[in-house]
């Protein structure tokens, strides 16, 4: 799967959503956003030649962390089903000379991968996606058996994950589960093995 992106446009699509996107970033806590990022990945326990998934990877803020972990033998893939989102994502590629990311403009609920990885991590992504069930499923089905599913960092501000059982259904579906709770439980990062 090589880089899709720009051929399908989607309803959520749309540059003021990714602008909106990286100026709330860039007010809205950037410290705690790149720790809760490096946490995750760290949970991920890659190694050097990896391959990892990232669903929902938006401009991409994710992808020091990822590379770091696996090393410019390994490969990300990278899918998000917004272009102007994948557009950030391709610049940050594109000027640190990342040859090994794979950028997808797909919808998360629908992809069937063609891999299994050795890890997948979604951050503020379940917590944002609709039908995050199905997008949770397809996280699941992508990752190697023994190999880490990640998710996430709640995202509160956006969108109330209060509703969403994300922890309880993750500890349900996964083995060695373990979730850590920062400011008194308003961000989360929760990870398992895949059994
Ligand atoms: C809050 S942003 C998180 C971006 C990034 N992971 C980060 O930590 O900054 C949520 C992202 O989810 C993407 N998204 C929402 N629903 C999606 C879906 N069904 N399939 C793929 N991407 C989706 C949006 O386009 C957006 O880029």
């Amino acid at each position: 799967m090589k880089n899709k992106f720009y051929k399908k446009e989607t309803p959520y699509d749309g540059l003021i959503l990714s602008w909106f996107y990286s100026i709330w970033r860039r007010f809205n806590n950037p410290r705690l956003h790149k720790k809760l990022t490096s946490i995750a990945v760290e949970n991920l326990a890659l190694q050097k030649g990896d391959s990892v998934l990232e669903i929902a990877c938006g401009p991409g803020y994710g992808f020091v962390n990822l590379q770091n972990a696996v090393g410019k033998d390994g490969h990300i893939t990278a899918i998000d089903y917004s272009s102007a989102m994948l557009k950030q994502a391709q610049k940050r590629k594109e000027k640190n000379g990342w040859d090994n990311i794979d950028l997808i403009q797909m919808d998360a609920r629908t992809i069937d991968y063609e891999e299994l990885f050795d890890g997948v991590v979604s951050i503020l992504g379940l917590s944002v996606v609709p039908e995050w069930e199905l997008v949770f499923d397809k996280m699941v089905d992508a990752c190697k058996t023994n190999r880490r599913v990640m998710d996430s960092i709640k995202g509160c501000l956006i969108m109330s994950a209060e509703t969403r059982n994300i922890i309880g259904e993750m500890d349900k579906r996964l083995g060695d589960f373990e979730v850590l709770y920062f400011m008194n439980g308003l961000y989360f990062v929760a990870s398992g093995i895949k059994l």
